[in-house]
């Protein structure tokens, strides 16, 4: 019998085995009510409808450069330097199919099989997955309550003397925890990184949410971080599957001749609609308005349902959080919520594989009705045991 390749064998991404079941109830008449998904409600903004509107009509959409339409580049590169006072050319900008081809080609340019990349635990799953799929092997630290979740340069110092890293990747803000790195800590790990000769990998998908503390990005204190960014979270433009890197000078090439094969490059119509998007600020404020009215609930009633150990709720669009006391586990806990209740949340396995049965993420890019229904479910349903 032929088998399926070792390297296939990865854990499987339990949010969307919530959100096919969220979806079996869904096609069976039941209103669901989900909190499962790291995506926003709000569709992309007008402005880069219009854009990709006006391209259609015009018939022809193509492949372009592998690095990505010079328009977008540019683009990105007057971001940097209108948000952070950073000058970052363009040569270096390249354009991917969201910020998951973004690690892929990252990985790919940066490191070869073997090479160990520290990660924090809990932590988007998908970083262990692709590492594994690649060949490399995921350093998992565990974060908890004692740094409010925040992966640390210590932390990454006494992993690396230890067993030596080949590489590190931070997210700020973080999924699931929601934390945001203060920038003089995401200093000390960049300085430390670059000593050691250790890759820094910043994923930045989730810049323009913050809401505690302030927003760094890893280009402001070298220019040796790989920095991976998206259009799919700030920007609402999840489906377009866009997103950019900023690469050290060295790894450009190698990143432009690994994409020209896998890719071949980003879809063109998601590259117009995406320069396009970075003038809908005003629309995409009020969208993230709405998160930090959300988030303010949030904080008010976790506590009182009973929730524990709650990651400091500063960042993109989660609550990661303990689950109530009396309760066996996280998983038995999300699928009880999810049938009892009809609210969709997502247990703590996929993020943590140590410690993840006893917490729940909780995504708060819905609107607030939605959140305050939501928990007001979850509340009949703890009260009731
Ligand atoms: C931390 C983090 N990085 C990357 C991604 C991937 O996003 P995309 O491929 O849509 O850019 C996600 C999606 O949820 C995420 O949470």
């Amino acid at each position: 019998m032929m088998t399926p390749s070792l390297r296939s064998k990865v854990d499987p991404f339990r949010a969307m085995d919530v959100l096919a079941e969220a979806n079996r109830m869904i096609a069976a008449g039941e209103r669901v009510l989900s909190l499962a998904v790291g995506q926003p409600a709000a569709p992309a903004p007008d402005a880069a409808i219009d854009a990709a509107r006006a391209m259609l009509g015009h018939g022809r959409v193509a492949y372009t450069d592998a690095l990505g339409r010079r328009e977008l580049r540019e683009r990105i590169s007057r971001y940097y330097l209108e948000r952070h006072g950073l000058a970052v050319d363009a040569s270096r900008i390249m354009v991917t199919t969201g910020s998951s081809a973004g690690f892929n080609l990252a990985f790919l340019a940066a490191f070869d099989p073997g090479d160990r990349i520290a990660i924090a635990s809990p932590g988007y799953p998908a970083y262990r997955n692709i590492l594994k799929v690649l060949g490399l092997e995921p350093v998992e630290i565990p974060v908890g309550v004692e740094t409010d979740y925040i992966f640390t340069a210590a932390h990454l110092q006494s992993a690396h003397e230890e067993k030596p890293v080949t590489g590190v990747l931070v997210a700020s803000p973080a999924n699931p925890t929601g934390t945001v790195t203060p920038p003089e800590e995401l200093a000390r790990l960049v300085t430390y990184a670059d000593a050691q000769g250790i890759r820094f990998i910043s994923d930045e998908i989730y810049h323009g949410l913050t809401y505690g503390g302030e927003e760094a990005s890893a280009l402001a204190f070298s220019e040796h971080p790989i920095v991976v960014n998206s259009f799919s979270k700030y920007y609402c433009m999840t489906g377009w599957r866009i997103g950019w890197l900023v690469l050290p000078p060295e790894l450009v090439r190698a990143a432009e001749r690994i994409g020209q094969s896998l890719y071949i490059s980003a879809p063109e119509i998601s590259q117009v609609a995406a320069t396009a998007v970075f003038d809908a600020a005003e629309e995409l404020d009020r969208v993230r308005d709405g998160y930090v009215r959300n988030r303010d609930l949030l904080i008010q009633r976790l506590p009182e349902l009973g929730f524990r150990d709650i990651a400091p709720i500063d960042g993109a669009f989660y609550a990661y959080a303990g689950i109530p006391e009396g309760w066996g586990g996280s998983t038995e806990f999300a699928r009880s919520v999810l049938h009892e209740t009809h609210v969709a949340i997502t247990p703590g396995t996929d993020f943590d594989l140590v410690r993840g049965e006893s917490f729940v993420r909780l995504s708060y890019a819905c609107d607030y009705a939605t959140l305050e229904e939501a928990l007001g479910g979850i509340r009949r349903f703890t009260q009731r045991r």
